[in-house]
């Protein structure tokens, strides 16, 4: 049997700078309970337990000093061994959290995996395909699923009241298409510069548009590469994802990573 390629010198550079409004806790999302630790600490043990980072760089909310606390305690958890542990400040945006992130990568990082610490319970596996595939030689390779539900098109309302206003259907989208995308999303790191640098050039509006890293690599004329994600992966967003969560882990299986 043929041995898979060596992997690339990586850093994951974790953005956790959100202020969490739909989960509406009152406080940046990171910081949020999930079973005995905060949301930020199970994304960065999740990160650590997989071994694929040198570096981890966690983009938090500018002035946060609890989280920058946090950060400090696991950082001297790990000593030695473990991978560098680097605090930034996010943005104002997901996608200036992420620049922040790369503009303190240490030296010699050949990949990046952009991850969001509202994944908190992604498992080992999916950094682990990931990882893979940029040694296999993927510039851009991003984790996702089948779409489940059928998925319809409408013509949209607006004006007051909109909510209330009955839409009506336009079409119905082929799903064997469709995928739903997900973090860790790995990148070469001249590929993720230069689409980050691409992105400066975008107005507001496309800026808004743009809601992950693969996109901006899209838009290079970059193949972007998929491999399979995980249910495991939810982002945390809303109430019920935090309840989603918070039954994962204390699932019938009793593990921490129930599916791969
Ligand atoms: N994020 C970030 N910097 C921002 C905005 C978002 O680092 N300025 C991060 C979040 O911390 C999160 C990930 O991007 O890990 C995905 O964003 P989202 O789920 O939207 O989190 P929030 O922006 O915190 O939530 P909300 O939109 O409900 O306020
Ligand atoms: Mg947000």
């Amino acid at each position: 049997m043929s041995e898979s390629p060596s992997r690339l010198v990586t850093a994951v550079v974790v953005v956790a700078a959100g202020s969490g409004q739909r989960l509406g806790y009152g406080m940046p999302k990171a910081a949020v309970p999930l079973g005995s630790e905060t949301i930020l600490m199970h994304a960065l043990r999740g990160i650590v337990a997989s071994e694929v980072a040198t570096q981890v760089c966690v983009a938090l909310p500018a002035g946060d000093e609890g989280l920058r606390q946090l950060c400090e305690e696991f950082r001297a958890e790990l000593a030695d061994g473990g991978p560098l542990v680097t605090v930034v400040d996010g943005g104002d945006t997901r996608a200036d959290s992420v620049r922040a992130g790369i503009a303190a990568l240490m030296e010699g990082i050949e990949a990046v995996l952009v991850h969001d610490a509202a994944r908190a319970l992604a498992p080992e596996a999916v950094f682990h395909r990931v990882a893979d595939a940029l040694a296999s030689g993927a510039a851009a390779v991003i984790p996702a699923l089948p779409v489940v539900d059928t998925i319809k098109t409408v013509a949209a309302t607006t004006g007051s009241g909109a909510a209330l206003a009955p839409e009506v259907v336009t079409g119905t989208v082929a799903r064997g298409e469709l995928r739903m995308v997900q973090t860790p999303q790995g990148f070469r790191l001249d590929t993720l510069l230069e689409a980050h640098r691409a992105a400066q050039d975008l107005d507001r509006q496309q800026s808004a548009a743009v809601t992950d890293d693969a996109m901006l690599v899209e838009m290079l004329g970059t193949p972007v590469h998929v491999v399979r994600g995980s249910t495991q992966s939810l982002k945390i967003t809303t109430p019920l994802d935090l309840i989603f969560a918070e039954g994962l882990l204390e699932g019938p299986l009793g593990a921490r990573w129930v599916e791969g």
